[in-house]
């Protein structure tokens, strides 16, 4: 019988970092061992795992020896840093931000689309953007039926992907509007209370955010075609957790709003919320703490001959970040493709 790997959550005291352990643990991962690290700011903080505490530990260099497989989600300095120390010791790891997402050597890898990427890792596997993941998990078994020749989405992102400090930000002004005190901007650049800001990551030389880019560069790789055009609005929203997106595509074969239900309904990891007579669609506050990627108000685009819209919510702290990366995980051992050292 295989051995238990030895497993490790870099970024433990994050928001997604505490999701991970929650997912290792809900999902009974089978580690012989959990280990949790972020900075040094949080040596010997705990962390709660399977009702009892892990001591936060300090990540370093050394940190990865005995360890067989490493979830990373401390931010892209700390990845680009520490990942390449991890794989020399032996360890695979499964990276949650941007640094390695575009590198031709790296697997981008979200299990409902393309599980096959994982058979060619070199060490290192990452974990694409939230907003990505939630949106390839849909578009594939369409693209699959119809071939999909471009994407205009438009993003309405929970403050819970910039970090723990957004949300306690959203938190605080909420309370300081009611208070009628002055709003405390930290983390974005405007109120982000009972306010939307078109503005996610850096904006680049062409006008647009970095955010809205890997929508483009990341769904061209994951679904292995360089020729889905996408082009994408990122936009943060005072809600806490759960991205909703505004999808509309165009098909090179017509797709029924039907037919486009029917498809749906079939695929891995999605639930179609699709009654409007009922008032039913996909919404954030229900998606938050679920598994599943939501798709409702599905309907042909009745500009063109071949386009349907639609409405996708996903938690993005599960689906699009720990689940994801959890699953890649228990991928991986399935495959076989982590050597458990001891
Ligand atoms: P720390 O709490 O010690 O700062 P979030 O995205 O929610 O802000 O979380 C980021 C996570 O990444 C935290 O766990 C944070 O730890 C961790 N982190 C940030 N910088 C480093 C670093 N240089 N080494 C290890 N972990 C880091």
């Amino acid at each position: 019988m295989a051995k238990n790997p030895v497993v490790a959550v870099v970024g433990a005291t994050g928001a997604v970092g505490r999701e991970m352990l929650k997912t290792l643990e809900q999902r009974d991962f089978p580690a012989s061992e959990v280990r949790a690290f972020a900075s040094a700011r949080s040596a010997g903080k705990r962390v709660p795992f399977k009702g009892q505490d892990l001591i936060v530990e300090e990540l370093t260099e050394d940190s990865f020896k005995g360890i067989d497989l490493a979830l990373f989600s401390a931010g892209g300095g700390t990845s680009k840093k520490f990942a390449p120390h991890a794989v020399k010791a032996g360890c695979v790891v499964v990276d949650n931000s941007s640094a390695w997402r575009m590198d031709d050597e790296v697997p981008l890898v979200v299990p409902e689309v393309n599980p096959e990427d994982l058979n060619w890792h070199k060490g290192i596997i990452a974990n694409p953007n939230c907003s990505t993941i939630q949106m390839v998990v849909v578009l594939k078994p369409l693209h699959d039926v119809g071939k999909i020749k471009r994407v205009v989405v438009s993003t309405y992102q929970a403050v819970s992907g910039t970090g723990q400090k957004a949300i306690e930000e959203l938190e605080k002004q909420v309370r300081q509007i009611f208070n009628m005190q002055e709003v405390e901007k930290k983390v974005y650049p405007y109120q982000i209370a009972f306010n939307c800001l078109p503005h996610i990551d850096v904006f680049l030389d062409n006008d647009y955010t970095k955010e809205e880019m890997k929508m483009v560069n990341e769904t061209q790789k994951i679904m292995g075609d360089p020729n889905i055009k996408v082009t994408a609005t990122a936009v943060r929203v005072p809600v806490f957790y759960g991205h909703s997106e505004s999808v509309n595509i165009e098909t090179e074969k017509k797709i029924t709003a039907k037919e486009a239900r029917a498809i749906l309904s079939q695929a891995p990891g999605i639930k179609v919320l699709d009654n409007p007579k009922e008032n039913i669609y996909p919404l954030a506050i229900f998606a938050a703490g679920e598994d599943d990627t939501f798709v409702g108000r599905i309907r042909e685009d009745e500009t063109i001959e071949c386009g349907l819209n639609m409405w996708i919510v996903a938690d993005n702290i599960r689906k699009g970040a720990a689940l994801n990366a959890v699953q890649i995980a228990e991928l991986l051992l399935i495959k076989d493709l982590v050597r458990v050292q001891s």
